[in-house]
């Protein structure tokens, strides 16, 4: 049987598979609420609906093509209809903090080159502001000291609570991403400007992309564990 919080992501999931209409092209996302919906669509394709993938990570890719999907890449699809992903944290205006799962450069990526991206979530994840959630940074391994400097100097007049970087690490050693960077976790509490603080990280040489998803989600889904849905868009 599920935990309660996996019964509101899969409700969520399954939900947001309604958008999926035959013959589109759909961004696949990452982390466990999308492994719901992942695993949702391999059965509505079982049963006749015809989809192309593009999954956000070369851990989706797996578990997509293990349940029957078919998987391009981004390059073969061109542009997608349709993105679905979980997300760490969003707001009423539907600005995210993505990356827990270390995979916020792909699904940026293909969020931007979907026409609509579709967020599924557990209630846990909706906050009044940003920032509760350590926001991931993806960075180059190369001069990660002289990066992390920078960050800091942002940070240091940002309006934010709390200033500390962590290198994020998986088994004694740091982190890679499906790219090779490497992940910093900004514990950062609150974000008074999600935007402005995106803008300035990015502008950082070595700062690949950041977890701040601005401007992308178009609809959230929130599953609760007693079966309710609801729709924001
Ligand atoms: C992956 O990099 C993240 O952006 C995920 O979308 C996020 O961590 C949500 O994961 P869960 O659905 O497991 O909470």
């Amino acid at each position: 049987p599920l935990t309660p919080g996996d019964l509101a992501k899969s409700i969520a999931a399954r939900r947001a598979c309604d958008y999926v209409e035959d013959g589109m092209k759909v961004g696949l996302g990452t982390g466990s609420t999308a492994a719901f919906m992942v695993r949702h669509l391999g059965q509505l394709v079982a049963d006749g609906l015809r989809v192309t993938c593009v999954p956000t990570s070369a851990r989706t890719g797996a578990l997509a093509r293990s349940v029957g999907l078919q998987v391009v890449t981004l390059d073969e699809a061109r542009w997608l209809d349709l993105t679905i992903d979980g997300a760490d944290e969003f707001d009423r205006d539907f600005n995210l903090i993505k990356g827990g799962g270390g995979a916020l450069l792909h699904e940026k990526i293909v969020a931007a080159a979907s026409e609509r991206m579709v967020v599924i979530a557990d209630p846990s994840k909706r906050v009044e502001t940003l920032g509760a959630f350590p926001l991931p940074v993806e960075a180059v391994a190369f001069g990660l000291q002289s990066t992390r400097a920078a960050i800091a100097e942002i940070l240091a007049s940002a309006d934010v609570l709390n200033r500390s970087v962590t290198l994020r690490m998986e088994d004694d050693a740091p982190y890679a991403t499906d790219e090779g960077n490497r992940i910093l976790d900004l514990d950062l509490g609150r974000i008074g400007d999600a935007r402005r603080l995106s803008i300035q990280l990015n502008q950082i040489p070595g700062v690949v992309e950041n977890g701040l998803f601005c401007d992308l989600c178009d609809i959230v889904v929130v599953g609760h564990p007693d079966g309710r849905i609801e729709l924001r868009d």
